[in-house]
């Protein structure tokens, strides 16, 4: 069943994709390695993207697959609502160790959209249980990204996700986004300029009054619109910022999470501790679906003073399924034994060469690199937004490499465990289809 292309492609609504544009030419996974996937065709792909920022210790771990698998045979499913099974324990307890205890409690979702929505309700309903109920706007940047549910998308800052769904959630505003060009073209690392954008905070702060401010969300690296790295020293002063007005900061870490940057979480790079996490794909390598927030401990606390009873009114049929949890604790048990955050440390630099070795090749205006992440942005074909970025993308896979693009920007995030040999293959591949590209 999975060897063939399906006979009647048409059905399926698919996400997030042309779908007239590619039911006309398909591109169907049928299997996946490693750093590699194979193509319907037989085709072995690199993953340039980790899928789509999911699988940090490469496809089919046999760990993982093997404690999926242990986990379906013995527990299929188990309530969550006022049940639990032991693993949704063990992986919070594991959580909490491979955050340091700095945060103390874990919520679970099934994806980062969910993440982000409850981490949004969190903050709401943390300052109405301490009595400060008038805190009810959040704040999201621009160019950012937070998933698809209705709280995601209002602090989202990217208009083609927002423009046709209405008028969104009331009161949300937006800081500005860091991108700029001028500034910052070909950075490696945190680029200079530009830590005083988060002072744009001060402005909003002034313009509603803090006593009306729930929470910030941003991402500290913005990746769905193209590798947005934070300025040196914007994290920390948004979080200045926040501590200074009782707001509460939450990071969106559902790429960043899991060793992105080399560090378990992009909180550990920049040294910025939030007041929550919103987490998902790398959180069980991809293989089956799972979010977390990370909540801080008086947070959660807060809620333990009202009335016996739930507590949060608030949580999915699926949060904390037991294929999840299985798949949740291997990963954790992988990044330690086989030092994978080492590994990509080693790597990080010859990433960060081949990434700027593209430097002067044809339609490419900025590269950036931050950890395993690189952003390799391409001047637009006039009146053409996205289209050289996404024929790109389309040769890249037809030449055996996984890309992702946005926008006409191309992203890449391989999985960690790459080695040197696979830099060489995917920038080998990328360099001749820059020089080819319309
Ligand atoms: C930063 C960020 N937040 C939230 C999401 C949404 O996650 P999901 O697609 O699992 O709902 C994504 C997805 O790419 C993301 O990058």
């Amino acid at each position: 069943m999975l060897e063939s292309q399906p006979a009647d492609l048409a059905p399926y609504w698919m996400p997030f994709t042309a779908n007239r544009d590619f039911k006309a030419n398909p591109r169907l996974l049928v299997s996946a390695e490693g750093m590699y996937y194979r193509d319907v065709h037989g085709n072995s792909v690199l993953d340039g993207a980790a899928g789509l920022w999911c699988v940090p210790l490469g496809h089919a771990q046999p760990k993982i697959v093997q404690a999926v698998q242990t986990m379906v045979a013995q527990l299929d499913f188990a309530p969550s609502f006022q049940m639990g099974h032991p693993a949704a324990f063990e992986l919070a307890e594991r959580l909490d160790q491979y955050t340091n205890k700095r945060f103390g409690k874990f919520f679970y979702t099934n994806s980062g959209s969910e993440a982000v929505d409850t981490a949004l309700k969190i903050a709401l309903a943390y300052h109405r249980a301490r009595g400060d109920a008038a805190r009810t706007r959040l704040i999201g940047r621009e160019r950012g990204y937070h998933g698809v549910g209705f709280g995601g998308m209002s602090v989202g800052g990217i208009a083609g996700n927002r423009k046709t769904f209405g008028s969104l959630l009331p009161g949300v505003d937006h800081l500005p986004h860091t991108h700029n060009l001028e500034q910052n073209s070909y950075s490696r690392g945190e680029p200079e300029w530009g830590s005083h954008l988060a002072d744009e905070l001060e402005r909003i702060v002034a313009l509603h009054d803090a006593s009306t401010i729930a929470a910030v969300i941003v991402e500290p690296v913005a990746g769905s619109t193209g590798v947005l790295v934070p300025p040196k020293g914007y994290l920390k002063r948004l979080r200045e910022i926040c501590t200074k007005h009782g707001i509460l900061l939450i990071f969106d870490e559902v790429i960043t999470g899991f060793g992105r940057l080399t560090t378990p979480f992009a909180f550990d790079y920049f040294d910025v501790e939030p007041d929550m996490v919103t987490t998902a794909k790398g959180l069980t390598n991809g293989t089956v679906p799972m979010g977390a927030v990370f909540v801080k401990q008086r947070i959660h606390d807060a809620f333990m003073y009202g009335p016996a009873g739930i507590e949060l009114f608030h949580g999915y049929t699926y949060s904390g399924h037991p294929l999840a949890c299985a798949a949740g604790l291997a990963t954790l048990e992988v990044f330690e034994e086989q030092k994978v955050l080492e590994h990509a440390r080693g790597m990080a630099g010859y990433w960060e060469e081949a990434v700027h070795s593209l430097k002067g090749l044809p339609h490419v205006v900025d590269l950036r690199s931050i950890g395993l992440i690189a952003g390799i942005e391409l001047a637009p074909i006039a009146g053409k937004p996205g289209a050289r970025a996404f024929e790109a993308f389309k040769r890249a896979f037809e030449q055996g490499v996984l890309i992702r693009v946005t926008g006409d920007i191309i992203a890449l995030s391989p999985p960690l465990i790459l080695e040197k040999k696979h830099v060489d293959e995917l920038f080998g591949k990328l360099r001749d289809i820059l020089k080819t590209l319309p």
